[in-house]
């Protein structure tokens, strides 16, 4: 049986990470065998990678350089981690995937969305998730919890301009695809959202039965 594919989209500071750690915890309280994995990283060739991305020092890096740096990671990703896991059935959530690249690279970078694809078509191999949860919160909200959080990276020190074109992003991508995207609201509790995705990831692994 193919495993199912569920990946985490939406802005920085959206509380992604918050709630996959919240989420790791519970499944794993519960006893699901789950893989857990993050975009740009989850390799440790993807892991070095990201520090590239990341590096503010790095500001001259072009959009093009950008994207596909970004779709290397998650070749690397997919191959090595998220393929062999759904091919032997199991479950996989991801802290963001290619719909990040659609969105940051595509829409806010204004590289286009086909052609986002396009690159990535060769990086995932024909792996998209099954559901996807975007944490939707206004640009200025999440660049302020991770200026308070932490020093702010590359990406994270862009444009308000920029973050709030993310954010846009986001919500024309998901209703587009009203079946696979799950938007929830990220201006509510860390307990509230959680138990929202519980709720609904519950609901899937119940079905598969592993
Ligand atoms: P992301 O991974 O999406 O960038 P984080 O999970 O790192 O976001 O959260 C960014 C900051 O916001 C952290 O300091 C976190 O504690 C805080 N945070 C997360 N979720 C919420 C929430 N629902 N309400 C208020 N603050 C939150
Ligand atoms: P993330 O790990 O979510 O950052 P943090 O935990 O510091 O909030 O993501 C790293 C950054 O990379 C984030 O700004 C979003 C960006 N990104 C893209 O622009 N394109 C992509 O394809 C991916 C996966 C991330």
């Amino acid at each position: 049986m193919q495993g199912i594919f569920i990946s985490m989209e939406g802005p920085d500071g959206s509380g992604k990470s918050t709630q996959m750690e919240l989420l790791k915890t519970y499944l794993e309280t519960k006893g699901y065998e789950i893989i857990i994995t993050r975009e740009p990283g989850g390799t440790k060739i993807s892991e070095a990678i990201r520090e590239i991305i990341l590096n503010k020092e790095y500001s001259e890096m072009g959009y093009m350089t950008e994207a596909l740096l970004y779709a290397s990671a998650r070749a690397q990703l997919v191959s090595e981690v998220i393929k062999p896991a759904l091919d032997s059935g199991k479950a996989v959530i991801s802290d963001r995937f290619v719909d990040s690249s659609a969105v940051y690279q595509g829409m806010a970078r204004g590289l286009g969305v086909d052609n986002v694809y396009k690159i990535n078509e060769f990086a995932i191999q024909g792996v998209m998730p099954d559901l996807t949860i975007h944490l939707d919160l206004p640009a200025k909200l999440g660049i302020g919890r991770k200026n308070e959080q932490k020093e702010l990276d590359r990406m994270e020190l862009e444009t308000l301009d920029f973050h709030v074109k993310v954010a846009e992003g986001y919500r024309e991508l998901a209703g587009k695809s009203p079946d696979r995207i799950y938007t929830i609201d990220a201006t509510l509790s860390i307990e509230d959202i959680h138990k929202i995705i519980v709720d609904k990831i519950e609901e899937i692994l119940n079905n598969m039965q592993i």
